[in-house]
């Protein structure tokens, strides 16, 4: 009897710590990979002591994103043999980024993407001067717009996947812009490889806003190589043509037949340097803003890099994308792989409401009163195509 009870207990004992060992093999292994780490990033001009919070998922991608304009410094992606590269244009020095960025490279975009005519528009009744910046047009909020501001960070805890909470209050005045603006915006690296990005927003006096995200791509990983190669896909039937100054004319214009169709997968490069066509003229390449076929969240825009095999797939709810193909790069700063950013060695997808909507009232409203919510989400997603 007393046999059988030992050989019992030893049975009961090596079972649990069977079940143990399983747990322990499985559960910290997950929770090293899926992580948020933060480290020092610089100290800007204003001494601003700047952090880096990088996101890391079960398979290794990462996302490195500073407390400055909210900017995505780094993103890696796997190429079709597993091999995670950088995929996002990027400055090699710190205050590249604190003092200008005159690129955007990376930031989160406010109050306003893209440019508004004459830098002005009429609120209530009332008209408001807002910061030029671009011409005679305002660009991207203003020159001290979100991209240049100090964003609290913190980690979102319990979250499904990695998730960065960025928060930023933007003063009544602002740039210009009426009403004291509270915009949140969460970065969330899932476990399939993309990356989202949430935007939320109120005021307490009726204002315009139109929040968006800068980032360059180069599936290549290398920065030195341009972007042309890349195969592109927009679900847009038409874009909006735009004057010298880049402010749409209120043209809502098909795209068949022109170099701005899309609609088929084609190098970005295929079309770009015909010479008869007006709009890329005036864009120096494509700058333009492409209305996006249906509503609510949906796949809009899908970019192969062959070579790589690398994929992205863009998902949002928002009526329009700025579709953007570096065409200002020039050369002027180091690349994070060597050389320097030259022309067209990266481009943007830029989600968003049309540009100049302020001022063009056939255009999807981009007003918020007060009482009510701004909200709205994107998706980059990466994969792999054989
Ligand atoms: C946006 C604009 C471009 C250019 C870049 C920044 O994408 O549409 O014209 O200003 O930002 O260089």
């Amino acid at each position: 009897m007393k046999i059988i009870n030992y050989n019992l207990i030893i049975v009961a004992v090596l079972c649990i710590l069977g079940c143990s060992k399983k747990e322990n093999i499985n559960q910290p292994q997950k929770e090293n990979m899926e992580k948020i780490q933060v480290s020092d990033y610089g100290v800007t001009a204003k001494g601003d002591s700047i952090k880096k919070y990088t996101l890391t998922n079960k398979n290794g991608m990462k996302v490195e994103v500073i407390n400055f304009g909210g900017i995505i410094t780094s993103l890696t992606a796997p190429d079709k043999d597993g091999h995670y590269e950088d995929v996002v244009l990027g400055f090699t020095k710190p205050e590249d980024y604190f003092n200008g960025n005159p690129y955007y490279f990376g930031a989160l975009i406010g109050r306003f993407g893209n440019r508004i005519a004459n830098a002005k528009f009429i609120l209530e009744g009332k008209t408001y001067d807002i910061d030029k910046n671009d011409g005679p047009n305002s660009l991207h909020g203003g020159k001290e717009g979100f991209h240049t501001k100090f964003w609290n960070i913190e980690p979102v805890k319990g979250a499904k996947f990695p998730t960065i909470k960025l928060t930023y209050t933007s003063a009544d005045g602002e740039e210009g812009y009426p009403g004291k603006l509270s915009t949140t915006v969460f970065y969330t690296l899932t476990e399939d490889n993309a990356l989202e990005i949430s935007y939320e927003a109120t005021t307490d006096k009726a204002t315009f806003v139109n929040l968006t995200q800068h980032s360059y791509f180069n599936l290549s990983g290398n920065f030195t190589k341009t972007i042309t190669d890349h195969e592109l896909q927009i679900n847009a039937d038409k874009f909006l043509p735009v004057s010298e100054t880049l402010i749409p004319t209120g043209e809502q214009k098909p795209v068949k037949g022109s170099p701005f169709d899309f609609t088929v997968s084609k190098p970005i490069g295929k079309d770009i340097n015909v010479t008869n066509d007006d709009q890329l003229k005036k864009g120096k390449g494509y700058d333009h803003n492409w209305i996006l076929n249906g509503n609510g969240m949906r796949s809009i825009a899908k970019v192969y890099h062959p070579e790589s095999g690398r994929v992205m797939e863009v998902l949002t709810d928002e009526p329009g994308v700025q579709f953007y193909s570096g065409n200002f790069l020039d050369g002027k700063f180091d690349t994070k792989t060597g050389g320097k950013n030259e022309f067209r060695t990266g481009f943007c997808l830029e989600t968003q409401h049309f540009p100049d909507s302020p001022n063009q009232p056939s255009f999807p409203s981009t007003e918020l009163k007060p009482g009510q919510k701004y909200q709205t989400k994107t998706i980059y997603k990466f994969s792999v195509k054989k």
